[in-house]
């Protein structure tokens, strides 16, 4: 930053002045906002991620995944260095049964400790992968742990303490996709990469020799946000429809953005599903936002020989003047272009109805608690310590958590273990969109979401789960605490030194 006059403004709890030259605010201002609407050629044929291999023996059901390093060619002008998991970007889609057991042997081949982290399943905290499961450069991770969850799009990826956002941005990401006898006996689109297509929307920003940008404008709070899109590592892809009906599985694997996804000729779809598997009945709607760790199940009708683009909308999300420029919000990109059949396969009919929804709010919460967002690193004014437990949660009960975003620019926030459902947000009932399960959740500057969840087993008083914001580079600069889960007579112990 040079010396002479800067403009500054600081927001409420922002902790860091953000400084930009005199003069300079009005151009930056303009400048910033990144829209590729009609100017994407959609020349490359979608790649579907391959499901992972797997062996069962003695009934477990056994993977091998090995995170590596490697290059990729996205586009013409050179190959890009990237990481990968069987691969050299991306990794296999894991596919589990409910009541499965299911094993993991992951190899780390990279040069320094990583851990893979299984978003959203619910399963015990050794196996968790969070920061305290680090992989040794050359060791192998054994994890052992049972689907035990309602059928759902469900993700993996690293966490390692302070350096999640670089390996989830070198291309260490997988879909992990469980099934169930509710979800299989639907009529829903079944068949992997024909009807039924999972698409991890990722944003990049290539350098002149084909290298990702790594670096993030300071304007921005929330790192890195690239200015082209990848689908499944997929650099202007495109998907050959053969169904009149589709159902597209969206992951935000992206490190900041937010995504408004639509059509481009505005058409409506169903919402099927949310973070934790199937809504009560689908929800017919134009737009679905996702932040990043969220998901989202769509069905979309196709015509035959029709061609139509998905798209990033500008979020509307409560976010003012600059911060809906700054994080990215006013941007606009095509993202997918689907191409159909000049005569497409006939689909079943959606249901009306889908699957019971239990309330949880009507457990009866024991407990409820407060988690204020501040700065770019803080929850409740605590930075992330691997040593603290910040709180033990009573096994078997109901809680609920009222979240709050207390600064003007974007968080969200996950919990590990636990699909919540949305009780309200500042008081009034959800936003349809909202209402299934959920864990992860975009949350508008100020308002109180609260979140009722349920913890039922796997109690550790020693290894915590995480809770924090999804935004990969809060995450690493520490806006993130951890809780365990306890049984009926035990106290919060202590977190083993790693
Ligand atoms: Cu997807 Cu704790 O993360
Ligand atoms: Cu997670
Ligand atoms: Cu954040």
């Amino acid at each position: 930053m040079n010396r002479r006059k800067v403009l500054t403004w600081s927001a409420a709890g922002l902790g860091t002045a953000i400084a930009v030259p005199a003069g300079g605010f009005g151009i930056l201002y303009s400048t910033y906002r990144t829209d590729t609407f009609d100017d994407v050629d959609f020349d490359n044929e979608l790649t579907v991620p391959p499901l992972a291999e797997s062996t069962v023996k003695n009934g477990v059901r056994h993977f091998e995944l090995d995170i590596q390093t490697g290059t990729t060619a996205f586009k013409p002008g050179g190959k890009t260095d990237t990481w990968g998991v069987n691969g050299s970007y991306l990794g296999p889609t894991v596919r589990l049964r409910r009541g499965e057991d299911a094993s993991f042997s992951v190899r780390n081949h990279l040069d320094e400790d990583t851990t893979v982290h299984w978003h959203g399943a619910h399963l015990p905290a050794a196996v968790d992968g969070g920061p305290h499961q680090s992989i040794a450069p050359g060791d192998t991770w054994e994890a052992e742990w049972t689907a035990d969850q309602n059928a759902a799009t469900l993700w993996y990826h690293p966490h390692p303490h302070g350096r999640t956002a670089r390996h989830v941005y070198r291309g260490l990401a997988g879909m992990l996709l469980i099934d169930d006898d509710i979800s299989d006996a639907l009529p829903l689109p079944h068949r992997y990469g024909i009807d039924d297509v999972p698409l991890i929307v990722q944003d990049r920003t290539f350098s002149s020799d084909n290298q990702f940008e790594e670096d993030s404008s300071f304007m921005n709070t929330s790192g890195i946000m690239g200015d082209e899109i990848l689908v499944n590592g997929t650099y202007g892809p495109y998907f050959s429809v053969t169904t009149k009906k589709a159902r597209l599985r969206l992951l935000n694997a992206s490190n900041s953005r937010v995504y408004n996804f639509g059509f481009s000729d505005d058409r409506s779809f169903q919402l099927i599903a949310t973070d934790g598997g199937l809504r009560s009945k689908p929800l017919p709607t134009e737009r679905i936002a996702l932040s990043p760790g969220e998901r989202a199940e769509i069905i979309v009708d196709f015509k035959e020989d029709e061609t139509v683009d998905l798209r990033s909308f500008p979020a509307e999300l409560g976010y003012g003047f600059p911060f809906q420029r700054f994080n990215g919000m006013d941007d606009r990109f095509d993202i997918l272009r689907f191409k159909a059949a000049d005569s497409l396969d006939d689909s079943p009919e959606l249901p009306a109805t889908l699957v019971d929804m239990p309330d949880l709010n009507a457990d009866n919460p024991t407990t409820t608690r407060e988690f204020d967002l501040h700065g770019m690193n803080q929850i409740n004014n605590k930075t992330m310590d691997m040593q603290r437990i910040d709180f033990g949660v009573r096994v078997d009960t109901t809680e609920v958590w009222t979240v709050r975003n207390r600064v003007p620019f974007l968080h969200n926030f996950h919990v590990h273990d636990v699909q919540f459902q949305v009780i309200d947000v500042d008081g009034a009932a959800p936003p349809e969109h909202l209402r299934g399960w959920k864990d992860t959740i975009a949350l508008e500057p100020d308002l109180p979401y609260r979140l009722a969840m349920r913890f039922t087993d796997y109690t550790d008083p020693d290894l915590p789960y995480m809770y924090h914001c999804h935004i990969l580079r809060h995450e690493d600069m520490g806006m993130m605490g951890q809780f365990v889960v306890l049984g009926d007579n035990e106290d919060v112990g202590t977190v083993p030194m790693n």
